[in-house]
């Protein structure tokens, strides 16, 4: 496994390590000392490692959690946007908002898979990062907020919309407008993580759920999630469309006429993503 832990410089801390195995990405986020709080080279550092993974071919599906014992993500560092937010609304907008809902959207539509491994406090911009994600795990020990509302503003990352998407207005208000803590099995309710796991199993279990998708056809992959993610912002007759329109692009593909033909010779498929 190839984990660097610095950046190239070897100076500064590297905010989001990268570690790649057996064709899946494990991306830390690697700020422990701030609770992993995400400041502006964080996001930068995260949006430019999805970027190189995008187009790795070796790399199916990616694994997300937070370094340390404590915490995922505090979410947005409130010491560097108070900065931005000092300088007027186009300046917070444009350097906060704008970053935020760009990492969060980035992560929801990309085309491999992001699991995220929910190791400890998920506050603000971390349970953003949780809703916007495809899939999630969550440690027994994760906490989850929406504590914008104490800080006297509302959510930034997508957390107006995707939670209330996710788990009903109400139960998305009622969270959004007090910012009362919640805990890994009240985010299983509510269907933002798919499982609660024992602490020291968290990153197994991502890994064990990373195998099972990253054995499939990476084209077939990306255009479930597609479909999926972008039918769910749809009308039913709009999202139907864009599952033909998945379909129709993989029917030329070698992975599917690989899928046919395993299944009439009864053998394991062997998919090569093209
Ligand atoms: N932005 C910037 N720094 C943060 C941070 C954030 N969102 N969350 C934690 N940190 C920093 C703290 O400032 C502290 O750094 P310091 O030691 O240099 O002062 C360090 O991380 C540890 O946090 P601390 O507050 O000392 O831990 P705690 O156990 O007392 O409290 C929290 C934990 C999560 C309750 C508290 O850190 C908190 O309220 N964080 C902000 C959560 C939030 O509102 N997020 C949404 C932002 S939009």
């Amino acid at each position: 496994m190839h984990a660097p832990t610095h950046s190239t410089s070897g100076l500064s801390p590297d905010p989001v390590l990268l570690a790649v195995d057996g064709g899946i990405a494990t991306l830390t986020l690697n700020r422990p000392d701030k609770l992993n709080a995400l400041d502006y080279a964080t996001i930068d550092r995260l949006m430019a490692r999805l970027d190189a993974i995008e187009v790795d071919d070796a790399i199916r599906v990616v694994i997300l959690t937070g370094a340390g014992e404590r915490a995922f993500s505090a979410g947005g560092d409130i010491r560097e946007f108070s900065g931005s937010v000092a300088r007027g609304a186009n300046a917070a907008v444009r350097d906060f908002v704008r970053r935020g809902q760009a990492v969060t959207a980035r992560i929801e539509a990309f085309p491999k898979p992001v699991i995220v491994a929910v190791n400890g406090l998920a506050f603000g911009g971390g349970c953003e990062i949780t809703e916007a994600a495809p899939l999630a795990l969550a440690s027994d020990r994760a906490l989850f907020a929406k504590p914008e509302i104490l800080l006297g503003m509302p959510p930034t990352f997508g957390g107006t919309q995707r939670l209330a998407r996710l788990a009903g207005r109400k139960k998305a208000l009622a969270l959004l407008l007090t910012g009362t803590r919640f805990t890994a099995d009240q985010a299983l309710a509510l269907g933002l993580v798919n499982a609660v796991v024992p602490h020291d199993t968290l990153i197994p279990a991502a890994r064990e759920l990373a195998g099972l998708i990253a054995r499939q056809s990476p084209l077939a992959v990306a255009a479930i999630l597609a479909a999926v993610t972008r039918g769910l912002n749809m009308g039913i007759a709009e999202g139907l469309l864009a599952e033909s329109e998945q379909f129709a692009r993989l029917v030329p593909s070698h992975d599917l006429a690989e899928g046919l033909a395993a299944w009439r010779e009864r053998r394991e498929p062997v998919f090569a993503g093209r």
